[in-house]
């Protein structure tokens, strides 16, 4: 039994979309947030620099105390899971795949498309997994063009995120894929607007909060690290963005909170 918190890392306010499933899953876990708010989107730029800043987010989760990261970002993981590893071999670090998988292997028309940053995409564990899993199935890689920035910017909801969502995802209808796989963690946030977009399509969207959260709980379980029954969660939030960045993390998760 382990009543130190775990840490949840992000570019930004992205990973709170596996914060919540972990909070769904984890009430009585103490959970540290650490969306970087300075250098986010990390989308497009290079792998050596994220993985500079994910070993600087983790640096401070681990000065922190916690017991596990989870790396709820897509981009951070291709881009710098392997090395955080190798810096923290007794850390049980978690990390984020898009469910190419699970929508391999329940897609019916063999088409499935992937919503992720550019540089998921490009990755090399991207397009090994694409390799393993989608032999027989043809996989559409599609960039959410200016979805991080909306959810950055607490636009969900705005006439803008219809139209940007719209123009990324109507042409996918003409595709014949029955599966749309969210590939970074902001995304979630605007599948409101994917689900009006592909209303009456019969196409599954699908994200990897919840797998990852009962990755958690095995990985909680298997190091028995398991905070104790009657612990009393503690919720921190840390960025390395200004005062009002943390304002607006902290009343993202409040936001979410609520709805739990
Ligand atoms: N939330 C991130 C992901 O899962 C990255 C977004 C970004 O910073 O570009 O990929």
């Amino acid at each position: 039994m382990n009543n130190a918190p775990i840490g949840v890392y992000d570019s930004g306010f992205g990973g709170l979309s596996v914060w919540r499933e972990l909070r769904r899953m984890l009430p009585n876990e103490s959970l540290i947030y650490l969306g970087d708010g300075k250098n986010c989107p990390y989308g497009g730029r290079r792998r050596s620099e994220i993985e500079a800043f994910a070993v600087e987010a983790v640096e401070r989760l681990v000065a922190e105390g916690v017991k596990m990261v989870v790396v709820g970002c897509n981009t951070a993981t291709t881009a710098a899971v392997k090395r955080l590893r190798e810096l923290w071999p007794d850390m049980p670090i978690v990390g984020l795949e898009p469910a190419v998988k699970p929508a391999c292997l329940t897609t019916r028309t063999r088409r499935i498309a992937v919503l992720a940053t550019e540089h998921s995409l490009k990755s090399d564990m991207f397009l090994d997994t694409a390799r393993r899993y989608a032999e027989d199935v043809e996989v559409l890689k599609v960039v959410g063009e200016g979805f991080v920035e909306l959810v950055e910017h607490d636009m969900e909801g705005s006439p803008e995120a219809e139209q940007m969502v719209r123009r990324a995802v109507e042409p996918l209808l003409e595709c014949g894929v029955d599966k749309i796989v969210l590939g970074c963690t902001h995304y979630p946030f605007l599948r409101p607007e994917i689900e009006r977009v592909v209303a009456g399509h019969n196409i599954e969207i699908i994200d990897s909060g919840e797998a990852v959260a009962r990755r958690v709980v095995w990985l909680l379980e298997r190091y028995d690290i398991a905070a104790e029954n009657d612990n009393n969660p503690i919720m921190r939030y840390l960025t390395f963005a200004d005062e009002e960045y943390l304002r607006r993390l902290e009343r993202k998760a409040m936001n979410i909170e609520r709805t739990l």
